[in-house]
């Protein structure tokens, strides 16, 4: 099912063909890269937890009326995927203070923020992927007013639903980043992965971190970590489906 021809090469996933032009399958690799690629590794079954996990939130997200790429897992690791034009703009949404915000800016470690804090950020390593206001953004040719008053409020939505079902679970959802792009009909669908790679999960209880940041920061168990948090979020039907032992 997964043609040779890659449409689109990315850090740590690879967009493929597939026979219907409306759908494509979306590869989820091992490598792992920070600070820009900066830092570069490959993690052996990182691309199979991730698109476990982001199969999961997505599904997550649908049930809540919320369109997604995400059509079906045709193992772990390939997703078939809607095709999308995808938005340079990368959506980063936070509940609790952490990260590059602590580095620039006098917040608190682990404030919370009611409501949360949206930022968006322009994806391009050419420019280092800047922080944009509205107008830029505007004024950039990236989004329309309409489309961007629209992808923030579907963020927030995504959030809430996320936050519950994570809070459920035992886990805290400090940030995350999304990524939109348009269907053939020009709607607005959520893109890209929900995983450990884009996302900061810690434990309620330990506070534990559970995401890239310990490869960001040098630190080991990367995957034993993202396979915690596979198993946190995963119910025995989604195991049986995906063939799963945890
Ligand atoms: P930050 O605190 O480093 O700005 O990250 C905010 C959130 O965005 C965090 O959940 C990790 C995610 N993220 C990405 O998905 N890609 C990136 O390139 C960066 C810098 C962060
Ligand atoms: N995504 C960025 C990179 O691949 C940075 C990061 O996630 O920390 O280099």
């Amino acid at each position: 099912m997964k043609s040779e021809k890659l449409i689109y090469q990315g850090k740590a996933k690879g967009v493929y063909e597939t026979d219907d032009p409306q759908k494509v399958i979306v590869e989820f690799r091992d490598d792992i890269t920070a600070g820009d690629g900066a830092k570069k590794d490959n993690i052996n079954e990182k691309g199979f937890w991730n698109s476990i996990i982001s199969a999961k939130l997505f599904e997550i997200i649908e049930e809540e009326g919320i369109k997604t790429q995400y059509i079906d897992l045709i193992k772990p690791g390939l997703m078939l995927s809607w095709k999308l034009e995808m938005i340079p703009l990368e959506v980063i949404t936070r509940n609790i203070a952490a990260g590059s915000l602590l580095r620039r800016y006098p917040f608190e470690p682990k404030q919370t923020f009611d409501p949360p804090i949206i930022q968006i950020d322009y994806k391009s390593d050419e420019y280092g992927d800047p922080m944009l206001n509205d107008d830029i953004a505007i004024a950039l040719g990236l989004i329309e007013k309409e489309n961007l008053e629209k992808i923030k409020e579907i963020t927030l939505k995504i959030n809430k639903v996320l936050r519950k079902f994570l809070e459920s679970k035992g886990l805290l959802f400090p940030d995350f980043k999304i990524e939109y792009g348009y269907d053939t009909e020009g709607n607005i669908v959520l893109g890209d992965e929900i995983s450990p790679d884009t996302c900061r999960f810690w434990d309620a209880e330990t506070c534990d971190i559970l995401d890239k940041d310990l490869f960001r920061q040098g630190e080991s168990g990367v995957i034993e970590a993202y396979k915690r948090v596979a198993s946190i979020i995963l119910d025995e039907e989604n195991k049986k489906k995906w063939n799963i032992e945890l």
